[in-house]
């Protein structure tokens, strides 16, 4: 595997740290203490250890480049040039009841970009990576989006939303609109990370999100542009600037996604 940015190795090293207590944890799930962070949202201890070992290794290495991560928030708020965007289980429910689909998922973003990042699914052992201009990348094989072209062919997936979003009717509505698009049913596995590196790696042909978190697809931005998919990113909340809209999809359907996503009045 070549890793060629210092940025690189450093998330790559905190990643694989962190992955070998998160696994630990893993098989050891019913001892887990959980606490609630609100309706439909829990974050396990070992959410926290997991970004415990991650910011650690990410500090020791630049002192001064900003965090912004899911369980502790912002670190070094003042530098906006440099800053690590880090979700530490992306795909807590999976994880918690026993689901073996989620991934730590970390970026590095620069001047405002994320040029590099890692996704990370500790039990299936597949290591998401990519770095701007340097392709993108599972394990040892370079990956590409699908090359499908009809929108009625594409296997989709998102994910939401959440209990407590004041949008349901428009995301549910945008749904159906999408199902009556295509002919396979919409996938939908709660690991946004994982569902945007299985669009760059072309298992699947679109995702899409709305009201997702920067953390959660900060590292799928870089690898999936670098896989030759497109991606819209759009924010919805002035007082949350974390708080997104997403398109990922190979560039061939990406028009027609977003289009219908579009649509003023959806049913
Ligand atoms: C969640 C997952 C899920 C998505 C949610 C996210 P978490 O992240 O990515 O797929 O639908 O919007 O909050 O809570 O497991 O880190
Ligand atoms: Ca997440
Ligand atoms: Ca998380």
């Amino acid at each position: 595997m070549r890793l060629n940015s210092p940025q690189m190795n450093i998330i790559y090293r905190a990643c694989m740290k962190a992955s070998k207590s998160l696994i630990r944890d893993f098989g050891e799930i019913e001892k887990l203490q959980v606490s609630s962070k609100g309706p439909g949202d829990f974050v396990s201890s070992a959410d926290k250890r997991t970004e415990k070992i991650i910011i650690d290794e990410l500090l020791k290495a630049h002192s001064d480049y900003g965090i912004v991560s899911e369980e502790v928030g912002v670190i070094n708020e003042s530098n906006q040039d440099q800053r690590w965007i880090i979700d530490p289980i992306d795909g807590t429910m999976n994880f918690l009841n026993g689901i073996p689909h989620f991934a730590i998922s970390i970026g590095f973003e620069q001047n405002k970009e994320v040029i590099c990042g890692i996704i990370f699914d500790p039990i299936k052992n597949e290591l998401f990576f990519a770095e701007k201009n340097n392709g993108a990348f599972l394990n040892n094989s370079r990956i590409r989006v699908s090359n499908k072209k009809k929108l009625k062919d594409c296997l989709l997936v998102t994910g939401g939303p959440k209990k407590l979003s004041k949008n349901k009717d428009h995301i549910f509505s945008e749904y159906r609109m999408i199902s009556n698009l295509v002919d396979a049913p919409i996938r939908k596995f709660g690991s946004a990370s994982l569902d945007i590196a299985n669009v760059a790696c072309g298992r699947f042909d679109g995702y899409w999100q709305s009201e997702i978190n920067l953390w959660d697809i900060a590292a799928g931005i870089v690898i999936v542009k670098e896989a030759g998919g497109f991606i819209d990113i759009v924010k919805v909340d002035p007082n949350n600037p974390n708080k997104i809209n997403i398109t990922a999809s190979n560039s061939n359907i990406h028009q027609e996604l977003r289009d219908t996503l579009n649509k003023k009045n959806i049913e």
